[in-house]
């Protein structure tokens, strides 16, 4: 696989990978974190390698679970460098851009499901200098995506059911990643559109995830519900450099 990653930050490490493997960000989700000591959490993460911090916010409506809002972003902010990758599970996700690029925020994922307007709430979020997503859930198809591409910095391919960390990965999940690579090559968006694929992933199927041509992983419980998760981070990260599960 030879994929350019625009959102990519680690650029050494990506010299170091053997030629015609997969490179890979990682993103670990917040959401399967210890909450009363997020900032502990974060350098455990950060000590494996992290590429992104992925922040799941939820709103009741839109999916059944409510998380957190702007100001935890704020916080997380303040104790990190790793760009925050924010998903907004959120009806009316317009109404709070602005709050969360005050708060921070590097990129902003929204659903395809609660837009009306999404090529505008596309540009809108844009136009606040944060880089822009669009996550689809698992019933619904990667070709609706297809007047959206050349305008999005990331599509999120939902691997569960948005709402709740901690669910069985869904497998149909990888027919669809295979359809949006190739969406995106014959659009020759493969330097401007990253693939990041969300939920159930784990040391058992992350390779084949990477395979099938996600560039980003998030990982939630298959990370912060392990003994050691630095030391996760760098055995995803190995598996995928090694080819091998
Ligand atoms: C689900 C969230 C995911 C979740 C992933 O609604 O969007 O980001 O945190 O958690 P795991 O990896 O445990 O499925
Ligand atoms: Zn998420």
């Amino acid at each position: 696989m030879n994929k350019t990653q625009p959102i990519k930050i680690r650029q050494p490490e990506e010299s170091l990978l053997p030629k015609g493997l997969p490179s890979i960000q990682i993103a670990p989700s917040l959401l399967s974190a210890n909450f009363t000591i997020l900032a502990e959490e974060i350098r455990k993460v950060e000590e494996g390698g992290a590429d992104l911090l992925h922040v799941d916010v939820m709103d009741g409506h839109f999916v059944p679970n409510i998380t957190i809002g702007p100001p935890v972003v704020q916080s997380l902010k303040a104790v990190t460098r790793i760009p925050l990758d924010v998903h907004l599970m959120i009806e009316r996700p317009e109404n709070f851009f602005e709050d969360f690029r005050q708060a921070g925020a590097d990129i902003l994922t929204i659903h395809q499901e609660v837009c009306h307007h999404l090529h505008r709430s596309i540009q809108a979020i844009k136009e606040k200098g944060m880089k822009a997503g669009v996550a689809i859930n698992p019933s619904t198809p990667v070709h609706i995506l297809d007047c959206i591409l050349p305008d999005v910095d990331q599509i999120v391919i939902m691997s569960v059911n948005p709402g709740f960390g901690g669910q069985q990965f869904i497998p149909l999940a990888l027919s669809k990643i295979k359809n949006l690579r190739n969406m995106i090559r014959q659009a020759e968006l493969d330097n401007k559109v990253s693939i990041l694929v969300d939920g159930g992933i784990k040391l058992d199927n992350c390779l084949s995830v990477a395979q099938a041509g996600a560039d980003i992983l998030v990982l939630g419980s298959g990370i912060f519900h392990t003994p050691d998760p630095a030391a996760t981070v760098k055995q995803v990260r190995e598996l995928i450099e090694a080819g091998q599960p």
